[in-house]
C-alpha cells in the first residue's frame, strides 16, 4: 500500500514550537518514526511538509492514481481551508486526520475542521502516536 502523510503548516518546528503543547520531539524524529513504522508493516510511506495552503492541494491532486491513501495533519489549515476539504473530495482516496494535540479541548477556532468532512477517520490527541494509528487504519482496509 501507498501512503501520502502530509503535514501542514509550522508541523516543520516541531521540537521548539510550544513543547508544553506538541511535545520535544522534532519533525526528523516524527518523519522517523513514521518510516520505520511503514517499513515494519511494509507500506509505502512519503513524507510531505508544506507551509503553504496552495501546496498542500497540489500535492493532494497529485496523488491521485499516485497513492492508496493519505494521512493529514492539515495544522492550522484544518480550520480555514475549504480548498484542502476540496482537493481531498476531488481525488476521492481514504483519508485519516491527525492531530498531535487534543484539539477538542482547545480554543474556540480549532473546534471546527473542514479537512475532517473529507476523512474517515481522526485520531487526535495521541501526540506522533495518532499517525501510526492512522496508518494502521488505512492498512486495516
Ligand atoms: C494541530 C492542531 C492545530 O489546531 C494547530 O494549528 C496545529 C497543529 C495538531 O497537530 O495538534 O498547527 O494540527
Amino acid at each position: 500500500m501507498r501512503i501520502l502523510v502530509i503535514n501542514g503548516p509550522n508541523i516543520n518546528m516541531l521540537g521548539i514550537r510550544e513543547p508544553g503543547i506538541y511535545g520535544k520531539n522534532s519533525y526528523a524524529e516524527l518523519c522517523s518514526l513514521i518510516s520505520d513504522y511503514a517499513a515494519e508493516k511494509d507500506a509505502e510511506v512519503e513524507l510531505f511538509q508544506s507551509n503553504h495552503e496552495g501546496d498542500i492541494v497540489d500535492k493532494i491532486q497529485k496523488a491521485y492514481d499516485n497513492f492508496d491513501g493519505i494521512v493529514i495533519n492539515p495544522a492550522a489549515y484544518t480550520h480555514t481551508s475549504i480548498a484542502i476539504l476540496d482537493a481531498l473530495k476531488s481525488v476521492a482516496l481514504p483519508a485519516v486526520e491527525v492531530h498531535i494535540s487534543d484539539v477538542s479541548s482547545r480554543e474556540d477556532f480549532r473546534q471546527i475542521s473542514y479537512a475532517g468532512m473529507a476523512c474517515e477517520k481522526a485520531f487526535i490527541g495521541l501526540g506522533f502516536d495518532g499517525y501510526l494509528r492512522a496508518i494502521d487504519h488505512l492498512l486495516s482496509k
